[in-house]
């Protein structure tokens, strides 16, 4: 593991050697940069060709288990674009092997588990001492790293981020059986078994506990803990069944040695009680201007984000507009990284990418 967390010390940053280490690995720890550092979420997905090349001749899940192909497609992506990070290629659903429970991606449909959890019995037979099995991900993040081990040409070393999904997302997966509108019977669920839900809640901070380890000792400098569909709580509901589950895995992760950014979408009201998670940087989506982002989440946090990811779809005068509008609502404050406040979707345009990626390096100067 990279030594990153030591040169947060106040007398580091006071030392001005702003261009050492990783300058996405010092944003997240709101130390001064060079530049504010972008990656971009779903960076590695179907609106890139050299991914949809591999995907032609592999699943997804084929995708995720073998280290050799998962490692190069996080490669191509990072290198094609430019930016200052590679997420690892992986899914947030992986865990659900080892804890027993089966599912696959269907075309067109997303996931889908083929026996979602409904009863406290199912949550008591959730195993959570097998995640050795899912060392692939490691495997994957070690050869990323190797490949990524000297400093790019200007100089900079590039962040390797490893993920895992927050429980309540992950929760609502296995319950749902796959993606949802309403989360009835997840909210079902944590309504009325209060125990049956505290459990669930508990075992998956354990195996994500674990898989976040096996993914630090592999290499990765920073962890993103996924919340995609914690919109769909009121803040109450938030507080209540998901606050401290949440801030458990987020404490354990960063006692790895690793600096945590927490993301979800929908998320402008749970913004102050995802922040109260402890996460050093807080994910924003584009519904919320950045700046007001920010000021709910306060100042000793960082935030990522948020440029719609449709806007990528804008001709590129309207493009370069949104993306100048966010790093003036950063203002050059430290602990800003440039993301889009979703994922990449199919269709995107490949050079509207690389554009904004551009642009971040012009004019993102801090
Ligand atoms: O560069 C990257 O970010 C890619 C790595 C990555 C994937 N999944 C690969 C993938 C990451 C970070 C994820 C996380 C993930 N998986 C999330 C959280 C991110 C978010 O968008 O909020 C979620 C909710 C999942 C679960 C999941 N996986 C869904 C709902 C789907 C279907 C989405 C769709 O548009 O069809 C997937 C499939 C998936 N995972 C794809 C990729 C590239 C696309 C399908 C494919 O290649 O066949």
């Amino acid at each position: 593991m990279k030594n990153f967390l030591s040169e947060a010390s106040p007398e580091f940053a006071a030392a001005g050697t702003e261009a050492r280490g990783s300058r996405f690995v010092r944003a997240c720890l709101r130390l001064p940069v060079d530049r504010t550092p972008i990656w971009l979420l779903r960076q590695a997905g179907r609106y890139m060709p050299e991914y949809m090349a591999v995907r032609k001749h592999h699943s997804l899940l084929d995708i995720c288990r073998t280290p050799e192909i998962a490692a190069e497609v996080t490669i191509t992506a990072a290198e094609r674009l430019g930016v200052d990070a590679a997420i690892i290629f992986a899914d947030l659903l992986l865990p659900f092997t080892p804890m027993g429970l089966d599912f696959e991606f269907l075309a067109g449909e997303g996931p889908v588990v083929h026996s979602p959890i409904r009863t406290a019995e199912q949550i008591h037979a959730l195993r959570t001492d097998r995640v050795d099995e899912l060392s692939y991900v490691g495997r994957a993040i070690e050869k990323v790293a190797a490949h990524f081990s000297g400093p790019r040409a200007d100089g900079d070393q590039l962040g390797i981020i490893g993920f895992c999904g927050a429980p309540f997302t992950l929760a609502s997966y296995m319950i749902e059986g796959g993606s949802s509108r309403n989360y009835i019977e997840t909210k079902k669920l944590m309504y009325s078994d209060n125990a049956a839900w505290s459990l669930l809640m508990e075992k998956l901070v354990t195996v994500l506990v674990g898989f976040a380890q096996q993914q630090v000792e592999a290499g990765a400098d920073v962890i993103q803990i996924f919340d995609s569909w914690v919109g769909a709580l009121s803040v109450t509901d938030y507080r209540q069944y998901c606050l401290a589950p949440t801030t458990e895995l987020i404490k354990r992760v960063q006692a790895l040695g690793v600096p945590v950014i927490y993301f979800g979408v929908d998320t402008a009201s749970l913004l102050p009680a995802m922040r109260e998670t402890g996460a050093d940087v807080v994910g924003l989506d584009w519904r919320v201007p950045l700046d007001v982002g920010w000021k709910a989440v306060g100042e000793g946090c960082g935030v990522q984000g948020n440029l719609d990811p449709i806007a990528l779809f804008a001709p590129h005068d309207v493009l370069e507009a949104r993306v100048r509008e966010i790093l003036a609502a950063a203002g050059g404050r430290p602990g800003h990284i440039f993301n889009l406040g979703h994922g990449i979707v199919p269709g995107t345009p490949v050079e509207s990418v690389i554009k904004v990626v551009e642009w971040v390096k012009e004019y993102g100067t801090q």
